[in-house]
C-alpha cells in the first residue's frame, strides 16, 4: 500500500472506540520496527517524524523508508510530521510526501495559531494532507511547572471550541496533564478538562507525551475520545536498553548489527503492546 492519510484512520478509531498510536521513527531499525509491530498485531499506524529526527536521519531518508515500509506491507502506515514548527516546513513536508503534518502554533497568542494553522490547512486541503494543530502546553517533563501553574496551560476548552470553529482544523492535540520525556513519579492527567473539550471539539483528540503515563489513564483517555496517542520516550529506553545489554554483556562487541538487532526486537515488543492498550490491535 501506499502512505495513508490520518482522518480516514482516526474516523474509524472514532466509529471502532479505539485509538492509533503515533511512534516517533530516528532511523531504518525504528521504522522497521514500527511496521513490524503493526503487522504483528493487525493494526493501523502512524509513524511520525520530529524537528530532531529529520535533523538525524534527513527528510528525503525518512520518507524513503516511510514509503518502502507502507509498500511492503498489508496494513495502512501514514507518514506524520510530528510538531512542525513553520508554515514551510510543514509544506516541505507535504511537498515531500508525507501523507499527515502536525503545525505546532501552541507557544503562539491564539489569533496566531488560528492563522498560522488557517495557512497550512488552505495546502493541505488541496492535496488531501491531514493536520493536526496544538492547543496549550503540553512541554516537557524537565519543565519545572508548580501544580499551581499547571493549570493556565492546560488547554482551556472554550478555546478549543473557537479554534476548532476558525480553523477547521482536523485533530488537536491538548494538554492535560502529560509532558514529553521520561517522568519523575506518575502523570494525573485532568480528565474533566477532556471531557469538557470533547463535548466542545468534535474532532479526534491527540494525546502527546504518553510514555509513563499508565495504561489504564490511557484507555480512559481514549474512552473520552483520545483517538491517536504519541509515544517515543518508551520506544528509546526499549531500544537503549537492550542495545546496552549486548554491549554490557560483551564489551568487545562492535558488530552494530548485534546491538541493533536486538534493540529493533524491543521496539516492536514495546509498540505491539502499545497497540494492544490502545485497541488498534485487529483493526487493519
Ligand atoms: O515531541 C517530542 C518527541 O519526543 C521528539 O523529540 O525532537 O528529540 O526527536 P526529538
Ligand atoms: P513521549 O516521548 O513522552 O512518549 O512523547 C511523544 C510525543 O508526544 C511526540 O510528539
Ligand atoms: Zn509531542
Amino acid at each position: 500500500m501506499s502512505l495513508t492519510g490520518v482522518v480516514e484512520m482516526l474516523k474509524n478509531a472514532e466509529a471502532g472506540g479505539y485509538a492509533v498510536g503515533a511512534f516517533n521513527c530516528n532511523n531504518m531499525e525504528i521504522v522497521q520496527a514500527i511496521v513490524a509491530a503493526a503487522e504483528a498485531e493487525n493494526s493501523p499506524v502512524i509513524m511520525q517524524a520530529s524537528q530532531g529526527a529529520i535533523k538525524y536521519a534527513g527528510l528525503e531518508y525518512i520518507v524513503a523508508m516511510a514509503k518502502l515500509a507502507a509498500e511492503r506491507t498489508h496494513v495502512p502506515v501514514a507518514l506524520h510530521l510530528d510538531h512542525g514548527t513553520s508554515y514551510e516546513q510543514a509544506i516541505q513536508c507535504i511537498h515531500a510526501g508525507f501523507s499527515s503534518v502536525m503545525i505546532d502554533g501552541s507557544k503562539l497568542p491564539l489569533a496566531e495559531n488560528i492563522k498560522l494553522t488557517r495557512r497550512v490547512l488552505d495546502v493541505a486541503r488541496a492535496v488531501g494532507v491531514s493536520v493536526e494543530a496544538e492547543l496549550g502546553n503540553i512541554g516537557g517533563t524537565e519543565d519545572d511547572i508548580t501544580v499551581s501553574g499547571r493549570d493556565a496551560l492546560l488547554t482551556e476548552p472554550r478555546e478549543a471550541a473557537t479554534f476548532l470553529h476558525e480553523t477547521g482544523v482536523d485533530s488537536l492535540a491538548v494538554a492535560i496533564g502529560t509532558a514529553h520525556g521520561q517522568y519523575q513519579g506518575i502523570p494525573e492527567l485532568d480528565f474533566p478538562r477532556l471531557q469538557k473539550i470533547k463535548s466542545l471539539v468534535s474532532i479526534p483528540i491527540v494525546l502527546h507525551g504518553s510514555s509513563g503515563v499508565p495504561d489504564d489513564a490511557i484507555r480512559d483517555a481514549i474512552r473520552l475520545g483520545v483517538r491517536k496517542v504519541n509515544i517515543d520516550t518508551n520506544i528509546r529506553e526499549a531500544f537503549t536498553q537492550a542495545a546496552r545489554k549486548v554491549l554490557d554483556a560483551n564489551p568487545k562487541e562492535i558488530d552494530p548489527r548485534k546491538m541493533l538487532g536486538p534493540a529493533r526486537e524491543a521496539a516492536i515488543e514495546i509498540i505491539r503492546e502499545k497497540m494492544r492498550v490502545f485497541g488498534s490491535s485487529g483493526k487493519a
